[in-house]
């Protein structure tokens, strides 16, 4: 560890303007701020490591949206896990209390105010560690409330402190999607549930408690289960503004869920006990147009009559195009009435994302969308047919969250290379910056947009008509007619992309500081420059994006003089790392003196070790027995005997959709080859490295690697020898 520390202290003491790992890992990180119903302050929480004390401490802040001011809100970030604005409120909050002194392993709810949170009361006592809440104030003034938690069979929420424990550890299955991400499957599941605060003086939990929404959904294959795992959040679930009626997805219950990705959006009105109906199911009218994939991020209108959501096609493609859907709502007897299904975004073509947020007069609906390497706000009327085409209404950051405020303006927390979060509003076009982390920690001192630049190259697809893009990062002491070595970075996914955003993982700033120049490209099956680019890279894995890598190299070659491609390194993760072994089993794996593979396929004919087979079963054309599926064709480990160029393997042990075998593979196979290599796993790391302490030492020894080969540097002594 202190060899580590010295590192940045040294450069430190020097004033160098770089971002170390050390300087990534231990600077803020503040999360999305979400302003007051007033508009008058933002509330966010932030978290920051700490090497020294070898432990992480966390805060919650208000940012003032007229002078931009930061301050601690005065809630305990040790006991508040999470903070609602109470709606019809100016600055009213509502919170969960991560601790409950009745019941151990429960919560509580407790309401007040921002302007004294000291003063809160405590409403309510909940059983289990519920989280996601979602509040809306009815006309009654009773505040209805969904939250989520995992869930027994019987619809009753797991509490962890009382769960009990069978004397076996065995895994015993009768169906596919036995694992998934970093979790074995049990019997248990997630649900949204729904309480009510009684307005009674104070507030009280009514005698009604907590009720399981997706208990009681009929299934034949999947069990109901809101937020769906691994990555849903309370965005898979809403409840109208006037407390009247909620919605959620969930997955199809008639299909198997390692082979479909197929989900519906339910419907159901609170004060009924009758289990929700999906309105987007195989009978329904959107079906039967054709639409029945992946539905996500319902969200209902201000005026509680209509519902917005978006929905994929394909009913196995996790990314084809998602479109923007708009629904009639009512409560209707105990159930909901639907009608005037319309689709917003035919005539759009990029993926619309959430958060969706509907305009005040309930006549636009607000989304974002990946549009050329950055995320950014549009607005659709709910008018927009076919021919509509919006224009963005942010531009060269990517937006994390946004926010409406009263006076139309947008709030908007974003990220971009050269910053991990920026605060603005954006008032009739006109931005204007109230917080960027750049200009204010020490971590980040000398980041700034001036490393950053992108250019166009051929791709090698005849098809495609348009030219294929590529992010160039430069150190942060770059200087004019010096040469740096190439980091050449390839992205995951496939469907990904290498965009202007901030990521504490693969921080693409921090890899150009270690006296890099980063070109990171988008070749074929990336996503956010349309859905042709995203979709060719069906049955195509080693092919239009191989391609397109060697024009993007011979591009850099050409065209970029300060670029070393001599001394180049190559590295990727997850498709990247794929993709980085089929380029060491090609010629231009030749043109590296090092590779980098994190977590990335080495033999395509493991792929059944996953879960996800609506995944390789798309991308590959078809299963592993179909004779012209296309495994065999893009295979690294059909190509072993060009294996030569040194390589970093690295393989966690938790990542179930690409299990570590296929790490190991390679490695031994390297080795047994003679070809330099080098091992690393972590047994407490699933696809990401996640723990402060661990991305250090991947960090630290994969820049190790890369500055060896490249530029002479000793090898560590580091590795478990014999
Ligand atoms: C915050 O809460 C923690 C846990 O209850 C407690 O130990 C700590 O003293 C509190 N901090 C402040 C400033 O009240
Ligand atoms: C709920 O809304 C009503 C107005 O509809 C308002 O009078 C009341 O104060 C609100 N309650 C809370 C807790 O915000
Ligand atoms: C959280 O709940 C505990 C009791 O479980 C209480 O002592 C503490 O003051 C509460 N903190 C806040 C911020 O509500
Ligand atoms: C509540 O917080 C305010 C301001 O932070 C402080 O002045 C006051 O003493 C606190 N009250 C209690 C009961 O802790
Ligand atoms: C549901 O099942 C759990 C676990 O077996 C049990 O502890 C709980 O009491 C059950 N709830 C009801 C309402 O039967
Ligand atoms: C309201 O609160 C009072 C005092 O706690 C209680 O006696 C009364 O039953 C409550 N009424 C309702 C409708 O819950
Ligand atoms: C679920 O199936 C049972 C038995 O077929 C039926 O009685 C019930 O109405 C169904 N529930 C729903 C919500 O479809
Ligand atoms: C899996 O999904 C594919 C594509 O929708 C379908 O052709 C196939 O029949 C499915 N297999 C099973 C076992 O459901
Ligand atoms: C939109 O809905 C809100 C909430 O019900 C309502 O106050 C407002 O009048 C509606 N606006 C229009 C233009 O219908
Ligand atoms: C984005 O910012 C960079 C760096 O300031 C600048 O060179 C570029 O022109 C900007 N691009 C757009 C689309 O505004
Ligand atoms: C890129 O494509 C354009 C249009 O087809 C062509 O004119 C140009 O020569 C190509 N550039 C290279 C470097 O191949
Ligand atoms: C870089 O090289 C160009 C062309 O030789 C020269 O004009 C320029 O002054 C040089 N810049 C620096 C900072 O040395």
């Amino acid at each position: 560890m202190a060899r580590y520390l010295g590192l940045a202290t040294a450069l430190a003491a020097t004033g160098a303007l770089a971002i170390t790992p050390e300087l990534l890992l231990s600077t803020v990180r503040r999360g999305a701020a979400d302003p007051s119903p007033d508009g008058s302050v933002a509330l966010f929480s932030y978290s920051q490591y700490s090497f020294e004390e070898e432990s992480s401490s966390a805060g919650m802040n208000l940012i003032d949206l007229k002078t931009g001011e930061i301050s601690d809100s005065g809630l305990n970030a040790s006991e508040v896990n999470e903070v609602v604005w109470l709606p019809g409120t100016d600055t009213g909050i509502i919170y969960i209390n991560g601790t409950n002194e009745e019941i151990p392993g429960g919560v509580t709810l407790w309401i007040g105010d921002i302007k004294s949170p000291n003063t809160s009361t405590l409403v309510a006592s909940l059983d289990a560690p519920y989280t996601g809440l979602k509040v809306a104030n009815t006309s009654s003034g009773d505040l209805h409330f969904l939250v989520n938690s995992l869930a027994y069979p019987n619809g009753t929420a797991v509490n962890p402190e009382t769960e009990v424990v069978p004397l076996h550890q065995g895994r015993l299955y009768s169906s596919i999607y036995v694992r998934h991400w970093d979790t074995w499957l049990t019997k248990n599941r997630y649900a949204v549930f729904a309480g009510t605060l009684s307005a009674n003086n104070s507030y009280a939990l009514a005698g009604t408690g907590m009720r399981n929404l997706n208990h009681g959904i009929n299934f034949t294959a999947t069990q109901p289960e809101t937020p769906i795992q691994p990555f849903g959040d309370l965005s898979d679930y809403d409840l109208s503004p006037d407390g009247s009626l909620y919605a959620f997805v969930s997955k199809a219950p008639q299909l198997n869920k390692a082979n479909y990705t197929a989900s519906y959006t339910y419907v159901g009105s609170f004060a009924s006990s009758e289990a929700p109906v999906a309105f987007n199911g195989p009978d329904s009218e959107a079906a039967k147009a054709g639409h029945q994939g992946a539905s996500g991020q319902p969200s209902f209108s201000a005026d509680s009559c209509k519902l917005a959501y978006v929905q994929q096609d394909e009913d196995y493609y996790e990314s084809d195009r998602w479109i923007l859907y708009t629904v009639d709502v009512a409560a209707e007897g105990s159930g909901v009435a639907v009608s005037n299904w319309k689709t917003l975004s035919a005539g759009f073509d990029r993926w619309v994302q959430g958060p969706i947020i509907w305009a005040e007069d309930n006549e636009s609906i607000y989304v974002t969308a990946e549009d050329y390497a950055r995320i950014k706000v549009f607005n659709f009327p709910i008018t927009a047919d076919e021919s509509f085409s919006p224009e963005p209404l942010t531009s060269n950051t990517s937006v994390t969250s946004y926010a409406v405020l009263p006076d139309s303006s947008l709030f908007v927390t974003a990220s971009a290379i050269w910053t991990p979060t920026e605060y603005s509003i954006i008032t009739d076009g006109t931005k204007n910056t109230l917080f960027d982390a750049s200009t204010v920690d020490p971590n980040l001192a000398g980041l700034g947009a001036h490393t950053f630049s992108e250019f166009f190259f051929n791709g090698s697809n005849p098809e495609l008509d348009q030219q294929l893009h590529s992010v160039v990062i430069k150190p942060t002491d770059y200087v004019e007619n010096k040469t740096y070595p190439l980091a050449f970075v390839i992205h995951g996914g496939p469907q990904g992309s290498n965009a202007n955003v901030w990521s504490n993982r693969w921080n693409l700033q921090t890899w150009a500081d270690q006296g890099f120049i980063v070109v990171a490209p988008n070749p074929t099956g990336s996503t956010g420059f349309g859905q042709f680019l995203t979709d060719s890279i069906q049955g195509q894995w080693g092919g239009w994006p191989y391609l397109d890598l060697v024009n993007a190299w011979n591009y850099i070659d050409e065209n970029l003089a300060d670029v070393d491609t001599e001394h180049g390194i190559a590295a990727g993760a997850s498709y990247g790392g794929y993709m980085t072994n089929w380029v060491q089993s090609n010629d231009l794996g030749r043109k590296f003196k090092c590779l980098v593979t994190h977590d990335g396929i080495s033999n395509t004919e493991g792929a059944w070790g996953t879960e996800e087979l609506w995944f390789i079963r798309h991308d590959y054309n078809g299963s592993i027995w179909e004779a012209d599926a296309a495994y065999q064709k893009w295979n690294p480990q059909n190509h072993i005997a060009n294996w030569s160029t040194p390589q970093f393997v690295v393989h966690n042990s938790l990542d179930y959709r690409l299990p570590e075998s296929d790490g190991l593979s390679l490695f031994n196979i390297l080795q047994a080859r003679g070809v330099p290599s080098r091992f690393l796993s972590f047994p407490n790391e699933n696809h990401w490295v996640l723990k402060q302490q661990n991305s250090l030492f991947w960090h630290t020894e994969i820049f190790n690697w890369i500055n060896h080969w490249s530029k002479g540097e000793p090898l560590d002594d580091s590795p478990i020898g014999n």
